[in-house]
């Protein structure tokens, strides 16, 4: 039916497995791994939240801001101490959702063509984070941040930028005046309202983007952060004193790993590595691509302008145009080469996709060029009508899902599309209808499409609750559905036989259904 998808590398496969073990632990619908952009978000607020309060009772001048967080935690434990804490662990887990998320993308690929935007506008993001996260450690001003302040400035010594040495501002107390202690707290203002302009940015070519995890997983993740508050609350280092080098810190890893590894090699090092990592990382998306699909077409005479394909893109990358035939319809879909997944899943929803329509060749209103919904059409009605058994079961698949081609026998009829969200929901009745005993709809997990929607979408469509929808009168003991990632191919097998047995115990012949 479709173009074979990329092969399977090492690194994809590692992540599959890594997101399968975790399946077993949470399910698929509530695996971390599968939320970590929105995780990342989820965390943002938290910090924002209770960086609000932070604020509120911090002396911004040098010499009160010690007091005024140590004693926070010291006389009043139960609310701003554990919203310090809460503060100070939601910045880790910011920093680990964030590089976690970056190398599941990594490994994925997705950083090409229509996803190079969100991997662009990412790269800024890492930056922020660490600045935003690094500059609120110097805020406590105690021996840690004391520590962190000076390592920054000696870094940033490392290059001629200046024309005299930042580190010289940490030379005794009355060099740090409350001038620059101002410059800190602006920083560590400052950098998240951008941090959360280049968040706004990341997710502008995403439809309906993941930005807030589902209840349950927000809700373990936000208690999760209270609980470790509460069990080993962050308390301030003695208070910075620039007369002497702090003995003994416990350095928070996540964050500030970079000052002990400056110390260990050179700040020349850290920023060779600094460099090279986002030299890298601008460079990906611009590798040259081996495969080059083509987007989706609108055919303008088969378009009514129903809008479907508009809510249903993941990547934004339909709009609306005034329709060039206005006997036809007022808009007709267009779609935007440049962001356009070639996934199908417009062609899934589209309502001219449908087989029942009597014309000979089957033209959608939007369709895939090198994957046409009337080639699942001839494959289909070729399928059904061979003699060698005449009450197949049909399997539509995806060509990133499980591989259903290994479940194709003479009882069992395949067809893989590019994402399970191109089949319209009319093609499991058009089936039925034919002669297939059963339909087995298949794709990736749920938080697993290739395309981010397709599952979410053709589940909710064959389930009633999405246009287009599987028609009421359509017999549900002939249809399973089954959503396996790429090498899970034991699911398919287990959901197979369910739809057999499903299929032996249903009452009677299977009900010729009339089409829409
Ligand atoms: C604070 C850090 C970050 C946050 C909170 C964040 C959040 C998100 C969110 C919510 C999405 C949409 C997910 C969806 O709806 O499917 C997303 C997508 C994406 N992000 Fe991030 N992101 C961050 C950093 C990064 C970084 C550092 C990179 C890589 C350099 C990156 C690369 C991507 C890519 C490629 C996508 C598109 C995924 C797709 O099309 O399937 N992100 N991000
Ligand atoms: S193929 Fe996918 S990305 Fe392209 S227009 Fe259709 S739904 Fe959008
Ligand atoms: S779903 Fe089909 S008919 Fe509706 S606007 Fe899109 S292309 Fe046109």
């Amino acid at each position: 039916m479709s173009q074979p998808p990329a092969p399977e590398h090492f690194g994809r496969s590692a992540v599959r497995r890594v997101e399968r073990g975790f399946d077993s632990v949470f399910g698929a619908r509530l695996n971390p791994l599968r939320h970590l952009g929105s995780l990342g978000f989820l965390f943002f607020w938290i910090i924002a939240i209770s960086g609000i309060y932070l604020y509120a009772v911090l002396d911004t001048s040098a010499s009160g801001a010690y007091r005024s967080i140590d004693e926070l935690s010291r006389k009043q434990w139960y609310l701003g101490g554990l919203l310090r804490s809460v503060h100070r662990y939601a910045a880790d887990a910011l920093v680990l959702v964030m590089i976690g998320h970056l190398i599941r993308e990594w490994l994925f690929g997705h950083f090409r063509g229509f996803r190079r935007f969100s991997w662009l506008t990412g790269v800024p993001l890492l930056l922020f984070v660490f600045a935003c996260g690094i500059g609120g450690f110097w805020l406590n001003w105690d021996q840690l941040g004391q520590f962190s302040a000076m390592a920054t400035a000696e870094w940033l010594d490392g290059l001629p930028l200046f024309a005299s040495p930042l580190a010289r501002n940490f030379l005794s107390a009355a060099a740090v005046s409350d001038r620059l202690f101002s410059l800190f707290v602006f920083i560590h203002l400052g950098l998240p309202l951008l941090l959360l302009f280049g968040l706004w940015f990341h997710i502008q070519r995403i439809s309906l983007a993941d930005v807030f995890p589902p209840r349950a997983l927000a809700v373990a993740a936000t208690a999760t952060l209270f609980v470790l508050a509460a069990l080993k609350p962050v308390l301030s280092h003695p208070a910075a004193d620039l007369s002497q080098v702090p003995a003994t810190l416990a350095i928070d890893w996540i964050v500030l790993f970079v000052h002990p590894l400056m110390y260990a090699t050179s700040s020349g090092f850290i920023w060779g590595i600094l460099v090279g990592v986002l030299f890298f990382l601008l460079l990906l998306p611009f590798l040259p691509q081996t495969r080059v699909i083509p987007v989706a077409k609108v055919d303008p005479d088969n378009c009514n302008g129903c809008r479907r394909c508009f809510d249903d893109c993941p990547y934004a990358a339909v709009t609306m145009v005034p329709h060039p035939n206005r006997r036809l319809a007022r808009q007709m879909a267009q779609v935007d080469a440049d962001l356009c997944a070639s996934c199908g899943i417009c062609v899934g929803a589209c309502p001219s996709s449908t087989p029942f329509r009597s014309v000979a060749e089957l033209v959608a209103g939007i369709d895939l060029p090198h994957s046409p919904i009337s080639r699942l059409r001839q494959q289909l009605q070729a399928a059904l009508a061979s003699p060698d058994s005449d009450r197949k079961i049909v399997v539509f698949g995806c060509d990133h899902g499980a591989s259903v081609e290994a479940l194709r026998d003479h009882g069992v009829a395949v067809f893989s599309l590019v994402c399970t969200g191109m089949l319209p929901p009319s093609f499991v009745e058009y089936a039925l209808r034919d002669g297939a005993s059963g339909v087995l709809v298949s794709g990736c997990r749920a938080g697993g499409c290739e395309f981010r929607l397709g599952q979410q979408w053709t589940e909710a469509r064959l389930l009633g609750v999405r246009e287009p929808h599987l028609r009421a009168a359509v017999p549900r003991d002939c249809i399973q559905m089954v959503w396996a990632d790429a090498g899970d191919d034991a699911a398919l097998r287990v959901a197979l036989s369910t739809l057999r047995r499903r299929i032996a115990a249903f009452d009677g012949p299977v009900p010729l259904v009339e089409p829409a």
